[in-house]
Protein backbone atom coordinates (compact mmCIF):
# COMPACT_ATOMS: atom_id res chain seq x y z
CA UNK A 1 0.00 0.00 0.00
CA UNK A 2 1.26 3.30 -1.15
CA UNK A 3 2.60 5.55 1.80
CA UNK A 4 1.88 8.53 0.46
CA UNK A 5 -1.57 10.72 1.75
CA UNK A 6 -3.45 12.52 -1.09
CA UNK A 7 -5.37 15.68 -0.31
CA UNK A 8 -8.27 16.19 -1.88
CA UNK A 9 -9.39 19.86 -1.04
CA UNK A 10 -12.90 20.63 -1.19
CA UNK A 11 -13.17 24.33 0.04
CA UNK A 12 -14.78 25.23 -3.37
CA UNK A 13 -17.61 22.65 -3.38
CA UNK A 14 -18.36 21.30 0.01
CA UNK A 15 -17.07 24.04 1.63
CA UNK A 16 -19.06 26.72 -0.61
CA UNK A 17 -22.16 24.58 0.48
CA UNK A 18 -22.29 26.17 3.96
CA UNK A 19 -25.03 28.80 3.90
CA UNK A 20 -23.26 32.53 3.22
CA UNK A 21 -20.03 31.00 1.79
CA UNK A 22 -20.59 31.18 -1.49
CA UNK A 23 -17.52 33.03 -3.58
CA UNK A 24 -17.55 34.91 -7.11
CA UNK A 25 -15.52 33.20 -9.54
CA UNK A 26 -12.72 35.71 -9.04
CA UNK A 27 -12.44 34.60 -5.66
CA UNK A 28 -12.94 31.40 -6.15
CA UNK A 29 -9.56 31.27 -8.78
CA UNK A 30 -7.79 33.40 -6.03
CA UNK A 31 -8.50 30.30 -3.80
CA UNK A 32 -7.10 27.66 -5.61
CA UNK A 33 -3.77 29.44 -6.79
CA UNK A 34 -3.53 29.55 -2.83
CA UNK A 35 -4.81 25.47 -3.00
CA UNK A 36 -2.04 24.59 -5.44
CA UNK A 37 0.76 26.65 -3.50
CA UNK A 38 0.18 24.80 -0.88
CA UNK A 39 0.58 21.31 -3.05
CA UNK A 40 -2.62 20.49 -2.55
CA UNK A 41 -2.98 17.09 -4.73
CA UNK A 42 -6.63 17.53 -5.96
CA UNK A 43 -8.73 20.72 -5.83
CA UNK A 44 -12.49 19.93 -6.38
CA UNK A 45 -13.66 23.59 -7.76
CA UNK A 46 -17.35 23.24 -7.72
CA UNK A 47 -20.26 21.31 -8.88
CA UNK A 48 -20.83 22.31 -12.59
CA UNK A 49 -23.66 21.24 -13.87
CA UNK A 50 -25.97 22.65 -10.55
CA UNK A 51 -25.62 26.79 -12.10
CA UNK A 52 -23.82 28.29 -15.04
CA UNK A 53 -21.85 30.19 -12.45
CA UNK A 54 -20.28 27.21 -11.21
CA UNK A 55 -19.15 25.91 -14.62
CA UNK A 56 -17.75 29.08 -15.05
CA UNK A 57 -16.17 28.75 -11.81
CA UNK A 58 -14.57 25.19 -12.59
CA UNK A 59 -14.32 25.66 -16.09
CA UNK A 60 -12.10 28.99 -14.84
CA UNK A 61 -9.99 27.01 -12.37
CA UNK A 62 -9.51 24.08 -14.55
CA UNK A 63 -7.65 26.57 -17.44
CA UNK A 64 -5.87 28.33 -14.50
CA UNK A 65 -4.39 25.63 -12.33
CA UNK A 66 -1.69 23.68 -13.59
CA UNK A 67 0.02 21.21 -10.74
CA UNK A 68 -2.98 20.02 -8.87
CA UNK A 69 -5.74 17.56 -10.41
CA UNK A 70 -8.98 19.92 -10.67
CA UNK A 71 -12.46 17.62 -9.92
CA UNK A 72 -16.08 18.56 -10.53
CA UNK A 73 -18.65 17.28 -8.50
CA UNK A 74 -21.70 15.61 -10.53
CA UNK A 75 -24.54 13.58 -9.65
CA UNK A 76 -25.06 10.09 -10.72
CA UNK A 77 -26.13 11.33 -14.67
CA UNK A 78 -25.65 11.50 -17.65
CA UNK A 79 -26.18 15.33 -18.48
CA UNK A 80 -24.27 16.59 -15.21
CA UNK A 81 -21.07 14.19 -15.74
CA UNK A 82 -21.37 15.58 -19.09
CA UNK A 83 -21.01 18.79 -17.99
CA UNK A 84 -18.30 18.42 -16.06
CA UNK A 85 -15.96 16.83 -18.34
CA UNK A 86 -16.88 19.92 -20.68
CA UNK A 87 -15.74 22.09 -17.48
CA UNK A 88 -12.77 20.38 -16.91
CA UNK A 89 -11.26 20.33 -20.43
CA UNK A 90 -9.13 22.98 -20.40
CA UNK A 91 -7.24 20.60 -17.53
CA UNK A 92 -4.20 19.61 -17.08
CA UNK A 93 -5.10 16.84 -14.88
CA UNK A 94 -9.03 16.22 -14.53
CA UNK A 95 -11.07 14.08 -11.87
CA UNK A 96 -14.98 13.47 -12.05
CA UNK A 97 -16.71 13.57 -8.98
CA UNK A 98 -19.94 11.23 -9.27
CA UNK A 99 -21.95 10.52 -6.16
CA UNK A 100 -25.44 8.68 -5.51
CA UNK A 101 -27.12 8.17 -2.15
CA UNK A 102 -26.98 4.38 -1.29
CA UNK A 103 -28.51 4.65 2.53
CA UNK A 104 -31.79 3.13 2.84
CA UNK A 105 -33.07 6.68 4.17
CA UNK A 106 -31.83 8.61 1.10
CA UNK A 107 -32.71 6.13 -1.07
CA UNK A 108 -36.13 5.86 -0.16
CA UNK A 109 -37.33 9.15 0.70
CA UNK A 110 -34.85 11.72 -1.36
CA UNK A 111 -34.46 9.46 -4.20
CA UNK A 112 -37.43 7.73 -4.25
CA UNK A 113 -34.91 4.75 -5.73
CA UNK A 114 -34.98 0.83 -5.33
CA UNK A 115 -31.70 -0.45 -4.34
CA UNK A 116 -31.15 -2.10 -7.57
CA UNK A 117 -32.20 1.24 -9.80
CA UNK A 118 -29.46 3.13 -7.37
CA UNK A 119 -27.13 0.24 -8.37
CA UNK A 120 -27.80 0.47 -12.19
CA UNK A 121 -27.43 3.87 -12.06
CA UNK A 122 -23.90 4.35 -9.81
CA UNK A 123 -22.56 1.95 -12.54
CA UNK A 124 -24.08 3.39 -15.55
CA UNK A 125 -22.76 7.01 -14.70
CA UNK A 126 -19.13 5.55 -13.87
CA UNK A 127 -19.31 3.45 -17.16
CA UNK A 128 -19.83 7.03 -18.91
CA UNK A 129 -17.90 9.13 -16.94
CA UNK A 130 -15.08 6.56 -17.53
CA UNK A 131 -15.44 6.83 -21.57
CA UNK A 132 -14.44 11.21 -20.53
CA UNK A 133 -12.34 11.32 -18.06
CA UNK A 134 -9.21 8.32 -16.84
CA UNK A 135 -9.87 9.54 -13.07
CA UNK A 136 -13.25 8.91 -11.89
CA UNK A 137 -13.63 9.27 -8.22
CA UNK A 138 -16.99 7.61 -6.93
CA UNK A 139 -18.96 8.53 -3.59
CA UNK A 140 -22.13 6.75 -2.20
CA UNK A 141 -23.78 9.59 -0.55
CA UNK A 142 -24.69 8.55 3.26
CA UNK A 143 -22.11 6.05 2.71
CA UNK A 144 -21.38 5.36 6.57
CA UNK A 145 -25.19 4.50 7.21
CA UNK A 146 -25.78 2.39 4.37
CA UNK A 147 -26.18 -1.01 4.61
CA UNK A 148 -22.40 -2.62 4.42
CA UNK A 149 -24.03 -5.60 2.15
CA UNK A 150 -25.52 -3.49 -0.41
CA UNK A 151 -22.14 -1.21 -0.27
CA UNK A 152 -20.07 -3.84 -1.21
CA UNK A 153 -21.99 -4.50 -3.83
CA UNK A 154 -21.97 -1.26 -5.61
CA UNK A 155 -18.60 -0.23 -4.80
CA UNK A 156 -17.14 -3.43 -6.50
CA UNK A 157 -19.46 -2.76 -9.39
CA UNK A 158 -18.15 0.57 -9.63
CA UNK A 159 -14.42 -0.27 -9.49
CA UNK A 160 -15.42 -2.78 -11.59
CA UNK A 161 -16.53 -0.06 -14.57
CA UNK A 162 -13.54 1.72 -13.77
CA UNK A 163 -13.78 4.22 -10.23
CA UNK A 164 -10.18 5.06 -9.85
CA UNK A 165 -11.27 6.75 -6.15
CA UNK A 166 -13.75 5.23 -3.81
CA UNK A 167 -15.18 7.48 -1.16
CA UNK A 168 -17.06 6.82 1.68
CA UNK A 169 -18.87 9.73 2.72
CA UNK A 170 -20.09 10.48 6.23
CA UNK A 171 -22.43 12.36 4.86
CA UNK A 172 -24.55 13.49 8.42
CA UNK A 173 -21.60 13.51 10.93
CA UNK A 174 -23.15 10.11 12.96
CA UNK A 175 -19.28 8.41 12.95
CA UNK A 176 -17.43 7.81 15.43
CA UNK A 177 -13.49 7.48 14.83
CA UNK A 178 -13.10 3.63 15.63
CA UNK A 179 -16.11 2.53 14.24
CA UNK A 180 -15.66 4.36 11.19
CA UNK A 181 -12.22 3.35 10.58
CA UNK A 182 -13.64 -0.31 11.06
CA UNK A 183 -15.72 0.11 8.16
CA UNK A 184 -13.47 1.49 5.52
CA UNK A 185 -11.22 -1.35 6.73
CA UNK A 186 -14.02 -4.31 6.08
CA UNK A 187 -15.57 -2.84 3.05
CA UNK A 188 -11.83 -2.92 1.82
CA UNK A 189 -11.24 -6.26 2.87
CA UNK A 190 -14.98 -7.68 1.59
CA UNK A 191 -14.74 -6.10 -1.65
CA UNK A 192 -12.97 -8.31 -3.96
CA UNK A 193 -11.78 -5.97 -6.32
CA UNK A 194 -10.86 -2.94 -3.72
CA UNK A 195 -6.99 -3.30 -4.41
CA UNK A 196 -8.24 -1.65 -7.91
CA UNK A 197 -9.01 1.60 -6.11
CA UNK A 198 -7.61 3.95 -3.80
CA UNK A 199 -10.17 4.59 -0.73
CA UNK A 200 -10.82 7.78 0.54
CA UNK A 201 -12.45 9.52 3.51
CA UNK A 202 -14.93 12.46 3.69
CA UNK A 203 -15.84 12.90 7.12
CA UNK A 204 -18.53 15.85 8.46
CA UNK A 205 -18.49 17.63 11.34
CA UNK A 206 -21.77 17.53 13.73
CA UNK A 207 -20.79 15.87 16.63
CA UNK A 208 -16.95 17.89 16.10
CA UNK A 209 -15.17 14.44 15.53
CA UNK A 210 -14.36 14.79 11.56
CA UNK A 211 -10.79 14.75 11.75
CA UNK A 212 -10.35 12.24 14.29
CA UNK A 213 -12.99 10.47 11.63
CA UNK A 214 -10.78 11.01 9.26
CA UNK A 215 -7.41 10.05 10.71
CA UNK A 216 -9.10 6.75 12.11
CA UNK A 217 -10.16 6.30 8.45
CA UNK A 218 -6.66 6.47 7.27
CA UNK A 219 -4.82 4.16 10.10
CA UNK A 220 -7.28 1.63 10.70
CA UNK A 221 -8.92 1.53 7.67
CA UNK A 222 -6.21 2.15 5.11
CA UNK A 223 -7.72 5.14 3.40
CA UNK A 224 -5.13 7.10 1.51
CA UNK A 225 -7.31 10.41 0.19
CA UNK A 226 -8.30 12.97 2.46
CA UNK A 227 -11.61 15.06 1.60
CA UNK A 228 -11.14 18.15 3.79
CA UNK A 229 -11.70 21.86 3.69
CA UNK A 230 -9.27 25.07 4.61
CA UNK A 231 -10.26 26.35 8.03
CA UNK A 232 -12.92 23.18 8.15
CA UNK A 233 -15.38 25.29 5.89
CA UNK A 234 -18.75 22.85 5.06
CA UNK A 235 -22.01 22.52 5.51
CA UNK A 236 -23.43 23.16 9.34
CA UNK A 237 -20.86 22.18 11.20
CA UNK A 238 -18.76 22.03 8.21
CA UNK A 239 -15.86 19.30 7.08
CA UNK A 240 -13.08 18.05 8.17
CA UNK A 241 -9.81 20.78 8.49
CA UNK A 242 -7.10 20.49 6.03
CA UNK A 243 -4.70 21.99 8.18
CA UNK A 244 -5.46 19.94 11.49
CA UNK A 245 -5.36 16.90 9.42
CA UNK A 246 -2.33 17.97 8.22
CA UNK A 247 -0.77 18.68 11.00
CA UNK A 248 -1.78 15.69 13.05
CA UNK A 249 -0.02 13.11 9.98
CA UNK A 250 3.06 15.41 9.61
CA UNK A 251 3.44 15.84 13.38
CA UNK A 252 2.80 12.35 14.46
CA UNK A 253 4.15 10.84 11.60
CA UNK A 254 5.79 8.35 13.93
CA UNK A 255 2.59 7.10 14.34
CA UNK A 256 1.02 7.85 10.77
CA UNK A 257 3.94 7.11 8.85
CA UNK A 258 2.92 8.61 5.71
CA UNK A 259 3.80 11.20 3.53
CA UNK A 260 2.19 14.32 2.56
CA UNK A 261 2.91 16.61 -0.27
CA UNK A 262 1.66 20.04 1.36
CA UNK A 263 4.11 22.84 1.99
CA UNK A 264 2.35 23.74 5.26
CA UNK A 265 4.52 27.14 5.15
CA UNK A 266 1.39 28.39 3.25
CA UNK A 267 -1.19 27.40 5.49
CA UNK A 268 -2.05 30.29 7.50
CA UNK A 269 -2.33 32.40 4.42
CA UNK A 270 -4.88 30.07 2.98
CA UNK A 271 -6.74 30.09 6.29
CA UNK A 272 -7.25 34.08 5.90
CA UNK A 273 -7.58 34.00 2.48
CA UNK A 274 -10.46 31.83 3.08
CA UNK A 275 -11.86 33.86 5.94
CA UNK A 276 -12.12 36.91 4.79
CA UNK A 277 -13.40 35.62 1.24
CA UNK A 278 -16.33 34.20 2.95
CA UNK A 279 -16.34 36.49 6.36
CA UNK A 280 -16.34 33.22 8.24
CA UNK A 281 -14.28 34.31 11.31
CA UNK A 282 -11.65 31.61 12.71
CA UNK A 283 -11.93 31.09 16.37
CA UNK A 284 -9.18 32.40 18.40
CA UNK A 285 -8.28 28.94 20.08
CA UNK A 286 -8.54 26.93 16.78
CA UNK A 287 -5.89 24.30 16.18
CA UNK A 288 -3.32 25.31 13.70
CA UNK A 289 -4.71 28.54 12.21
CA UNK A 290 -6.03 30.66 15.30
CA UNK A 291 -4.89 33.84 17.07
CA UNK A 292 -3.78 32.20 19.97
CA UNK A 293 -2.36 28.61 18.35
CA UNK A 294 1.13 29.85 19.30
CA UNK A 295 0.50 32.63 21.92
CA UNK A 296 1.67 31.42 25.55
CA UNK A 297 -0.07 33.81 27.97
CA UNK A 298 0.75 31.79 31.40
CA UNK A 299 4.45 32.28 33.23
CA UNK A 300 5.27 29.28 33.43
CA UNK A 301 4.85 28.49 29.86
CA UNK A 302 6.43 31.70 28.40
CA UNK A 303 9.15 30.93 30.34
CA UNK A 304 9.28 26.81 28.92
CA UNK A 305 9.17 28.18 25.82
CA UNK A 306 12.39 30.96 26.56
CA UNK A 307 14.08 28.20 27.66
CA UNK A 308 13.58 25.07 25.04
CA UNK A 309 10.28 25.81 22.63
CA UNK A 310 9.41 22.26 22.55
CA UNK A 311 8.42 22.06 26.35
CA UNK A 312 4.94 23.56 25.72
CA UNK A 313 5.10 23.69 21.34
CA UNK A 314 4.70 20.54 19.71
CA UNK A 315 4.69 22.36 16.01
CA UNK A 316 6.70 24.96 15.20
CA UNK A 317 4.59 28.48 14.17
CA UNK A 318 7.21 29.36 11.28
CA UNK A 319 6.23 25.90 9.52
CA UNK A 320 2.62 26.67 9.25
CA UNK A 321 3.24 30.57 7.90
CA UNK A 322 3.46 32.37 11.43
CA UNK A 323 6.21 34.36 11.24
CA UNK A 324 7.23 36.54 14.19
CA UNK A 325 9.68 39.16 12.73
CA UNK A 326 8.17 39.84 9.58
CA UNK A 327 8.83 43.93 8.65
CA UNK A 328 5.19 45.72 9.17
CA UNK A 329 4.64 47.85 5.64
CA UNK A 330 3.61 51.40 6.00
CA UNK A 331 3.27 54.33 4.34
CA UNK A 332 6.90 54.65 3.20
CA UNK A 333 6.78 51.12 1.72
CA UNK A 334 6.95 51.34 -2.05
CA UNK A 335 5.07 49.07 -4.39
CA UNK A 336 8.37 46.55 -4.91
CA UNK A 337 7.65 45.84 -1.36
CA UNK A 338 4.06 45.47 -1.58
CA UNK A 339 3.70 43.29 -4.72
CA UNK A 340 6.53 41.06 -2.69
CA UNK A 341 4.48 40.96 0.18
CA UNK A 342 1.41 39.62 -2.22
CA UNK A 343 3.68 37.17 -3.49
CA UNK A 344 4.25 35.95 0.00
CA UNK A 345 0.88 35.84 1.08
CA UNK A 346 0.17 33.73 -2.03
CA UNK A 347 -1.62 36.74 -3.51
CA UNK A 348 -1.55 36.78 -6.78
CA UNK A 349 -3.44 39.48 -8.67
CA UNK A 350 -4.54 38.91 -12.52
CA UNK A 351 -3.15 42.33 -14.05
CA UNK A 352 -1.11 45.39 -13.50
CA UNK A 353 -4.02 47.40 -13.37
CA UNK A 354 -4.98 45.15 -10.49
CA UNK A 355 -1.97 45.87 -8.60
CA UNK A 356 -2.48 49.56 -9.15
CA UNK A 357 -5.78 49.21 -7.78
CA UNK A 358 -4.69 47.79 -4.82
CA UNK A 359 -1.17 49.87 -4.09
CA UNK A 360 -3.20 52.70 -4.53
CA UNK A 361 -6.21 51.76 -1.52
CA UNK A 362 -3.14 50.02 0.17
CA UNK A 363 -1.57 54.08 0.20
CA UNK A 364 -4.68 55.36 1.35
CA UNK A 365 -5.05 53.21 4.09
CA UNK A 366 -1.28 54.05 5.07
CA UNK A 367 -2.36 57.54 5.36
CA UNK A 368 -4.86 56.61 7.89
CA UNK A 369 -2.85 53.54 9.86
CA UNK A 370 0.58 53.66 11.03
CA UNK A 371 1.19 49.75 10.44
CA UNK A 372 -0.31 47.90 7.83
CA UNK A 373 -0.63 44.16 8.61
CA UNK A 374 -0.58 41.21 6.36
CA UNK A 375 -4.50 41.12 8.03
CA UNK A 376 -4.95 44.24 6.35
CA UNK A 377 -3.55 43.57 2.74
CA UNK A 378 -5.46 40.60 2.81
CA UNK A 379 -8.94 42.41 3.44
CA UNK A 380 -7.93 45.46 0.82
CA UNK A 381 -7.57 42.82 -2.14
CA UNK A 382 -10.12 40.82 -1.42
CA UNK A 383 -12.49 44.20 -1.26
CA UNK A 384 -14.37 44.36 -4.64
CA UNK A 385 -12.88 47.93 -5.81
CA UNK A 386 -9.50 45.87 -6.87
CA UNK A 387 -11.15 42.99 -8.81
CA UNK A 388 -12.13 43.17 -12.39
CA UNK A 389 -15.38 41.62 -12.17
CA UNK A 390 -18.05 44.13 -12.55
CA UNK A 391 -19.68 44.99 -10.06
CA UNK A 392 -23.76 45.93 -9.66
CA UNK A 393 -23.32 48.46 -6.49
CA UNK A 394 -19.67 50.58 -5.43
CA UNK A 395 -19.32 52.64 -2.14
CA UNK A 396 -18.06 55.86 -3.31
CA UNK A 397 -18.68 57.85 -0.02
CA UNK A 398 -20.41 58.27 3.39
CA UNK A 399 -21.50 60.75 6.00
CA UNK A 400 -23.20 60.41 9.01
CA UNK A 401 -23.83 62.05 11.92
CA UNK A 402 -24.56 60.75 15.18
CA UNK A 403 -24.78 62.68 19.02
CA UNK A 404 -26.07 61.62 21.91
CA UNK A 405 -29.87 62.03 22.74
CA UNK A 406 -30.63 62.55 18.89
CA UNK A 407 -31.55 59.78 16.19
CA UNK A 408 -28.00 58.90 14.20
CA UNK A 409 -29.22 60.11 9.95
CA UNK A 410 -26.89 59.10 7.11
CA UNK A 411 -26.03 59.52 3.55
CA UNK A 412 -24.76 57.19 1.44
CA UNK A 413 -23.15 57.78 -2.03
CA UNK A 414 -23.07 54.41 -3.83
CA UNK A 415 -22.72 53.67 -8.00
CA UNK A 416 -25.94 51.39 -9.08
CA UNK A 417 -24.86 49.80 -12.55
CA UNK A 418 -22.62 52.59 -13.01
CA UNK A 419 -24.66 55.10 -12.39
CA UNK A 420 -23.52 57.15 -8.66
CA UNK A 421 -26.91 57.50 -6.38
CA UNK A 422 -27.17 59.34 -3.24
CA UNK A 423 -29.69 58.04 -0.66
CA UNK A 424 -30.22 59.11 3.03
CA UNK A 425 -31.81 57.53 6.40
CA UNK A 426 -32.26 57.65 9.83
CA UNK A 427 -31.46 54.69 12.06
CA UNK A 428 -31.23 53.10 15.72
CA UNK A 429 -27.65 53.87 15.51
CA UNK A 430 -25.03 55.13 12.42
CA UNK A 431 -24.37 51.95 10.70
CA UNK A 432 -28.31 50.46 10.81
CA UNK A 433 -29.22 54.79 9.25
CA UNK A 434 -26.45 53.77 6.82
CA UNK A 435 -27.35 50.25 6.03
CA UNK A 436 -31.12 51.68 5.83
CA UNK A 437 -30.17 54.53 3.60
CA UNK A 438 -28.52 52.00 0.83
CA UNK A 439 -32.20 49.53 1.22
CA UNK A 440 -34.12 52.86 0.95
CA UNK A 441 -32.90 53.09 -2.74
CA UNK A 442 -31.99 49.37 -3.56
CA UNK A 443 -34.92 47.94 -2.14
CA UNK A 444 -33.66 44.54 -1.82
CA UNK A 445 -36.80 43.58 -0.02
CA UNK A 446 -33.55 41.07 2.12
CA UNK A 447 -33.37 40.09 6.22
CA UNK A 448 -30.26 40.08 7.97
CA UNK A 449 -29.58 37.35 9.15
CA UNK A 450 -25.81 38.56 10.47
CA UNK A 451 -23.92 41.26 11.59
CA UNK A 452 -20.37 40.90 13.31
CA UNK A 453 -17.63 43.37 13.29
CA UNK A 454 -14.06 42.05 13.96
CA UNK A 455 -10.79 44.21 14.19
CA UNK A 456 -8.39 43.08 11.72
CA UNK A 457 -5.11 43.20 14.12
CA UNK A 458 -5.31 44.20 18.10
CA UNK A 459 -6.06 47.67 18.37
CA UNK A 460 -8.69 50.83 18.02
CA UNK A 461 -6.15 52.20 15.23
CA UNK A 462 -7.08 48.14 13.71
CA UNK A 463 -9.07 48.10 10.34
CA UNK A 464 -12.33 46.57 11.49
CA UNK A 465 -13.85 43.89 8.76
CA UNK A 466 -17.83 43.89 9.10
CA UNK A 467 -19.70 40.67 7.60
CA UNK A 468 -23.50 41.26 6.56
CA UNK A 469 -25.39 37.78 5.83
CA UNK A 470 -28.42 38.26 4.24
CA UNK A 471 -31.18 36.03 2.99
CA UNK A 472 -34.04 36.62 0.07
CA UNK A 473 -36.20 33.92 -1.55
CA UNK A 474 -34.19 31.06 0.19
CA UNK A 475 -30.70 32.39 -1.30
CA UNK A 476 -28.26 33.02 1.84
CA UNK A 477 -24.99 35.66 1.30
CA UNK A 478 -22.21 37.02 3.00
CA UNK A 479 -20.95 40.41 2.03
CA UNK A 480 -17.64 41.39 3.69
CA UNK A 481 -16.47 44.87 3.67
CA UNK A 482 -13.05 46.30 5.60
CA UNK A 483 -12.19 49.66 6.77
CA UNK A 484 -10.77 52.16 10.07
CA UNK A 485 -14.45 53.21 10.07
CA UNK A 486 -16.40 50.88 10.81
CA UNK A 487 -19.51 52.74 9.76
CA UNK A 488 -17.97 52.85 5.62
CA UNK A 489 -16.94 48.80 6.35
CA UNK A 490 -20.64 48.38 7.74
CA UNK A 491 -21.57 49.80 4.64
CA UNK A 492 -19.47 48.20 2.46
CA UNK A 493 -20.08 44.81 3.31
CA UNK A 494 -23.90 45.28 2.72
CA UNK A 495 -23.26 46.84 -0.61
CA UNK A 496 -20.75 42.92 -1.29
CA UNK A 497 -23.73 41.34 0.30
CA UNK A 498 -25.88 42.79 -2.43
CA UNK A 499 -24.19 42.12 -5.20
CA UNK A 500 -23.82 38.52 -4.71
CA UNK A 501 -27.60 38.82 -4.01
CA UNK A 502 -27.94 40.06 -7.77
CA UNK A 503 -26.14 37.38 -9.06
CA UNK A 504 -28.62 35.27 -9.73
CA UNK A 505 -28.21 31.81 -9.07
CA UNK A 506 -30.09 28.75 -9.85
CA UNK A 507 -28.08 26.46 -8.20
CA UNK A 508 -29.13 22.82 -7.85
CA UNK A 509 -27.68 21.88 -4.03
CA UNK A 510 -25.79 18.52 -3.97
CA UNK A 511 -27.08 16.65 -1.52
CA UNK A 512 -30.78 18.05 -3.13
O1 LIG B 1 -21.01 14.76 2.29
C1 LIG B 1 -21.21 14.17 1.23
O2 LIG B 1 -21.80 13.09 1.17
C2 LIG B 1 -20.75 14.81 0.01
C3 LIG B 1 -20.81 13.98 -1.23
C4 LIG B 1 -21.42 14.73 -2.35
C5 LIG B 1 -19.45 13.46 -1.54
O3 LIG B 1 -20.27 15.91 0.04
ZN1 LIG C 1 -19.76 16.48 2.12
Amino acid sequence: MSDKLIIFDTTLRDGEQSPGASMTRDEKVRIARQLERLKVDVIEAGFAASSNGDFEAVQLVANTIKDSIVCSLARANDRDIARAAEALKGAQRARIHTFIATSPLHMEKKLRMTPDEVFEQAKLSVRFARNLVEDIEFSPEDGYRSDPDFLCRVLEAVIAEGATTINVPDTVGYAVPELYGNFIKSLRERIPNSDKAIWSVHCHNDLGMAVANSLAGVKIGGARQVECTINGLGERAGNCSLEEVVMAVKTRRDYFGLDIGIDTRHILAASRMVSQTTGFVVQPNKAVVGANAFAHASGIHQDGVLKARDTYEIMRAEDVGWSANKIVLGKLSGRNAFKQRLQELGVQLESEAEINAAFTRFKELADRKAEIFDEDILALVSDESVSQEKEQFAFVSLAQHSETGERPHAAVVFTSAGKEVKSESDGNGPVDASLKAIEAHVQSGAEMVLYSVNAISGSTESQGEVTVRLQNSGRVVNGTGSDPDIVVASAKAYLSALNKLQSKADRVAAQG
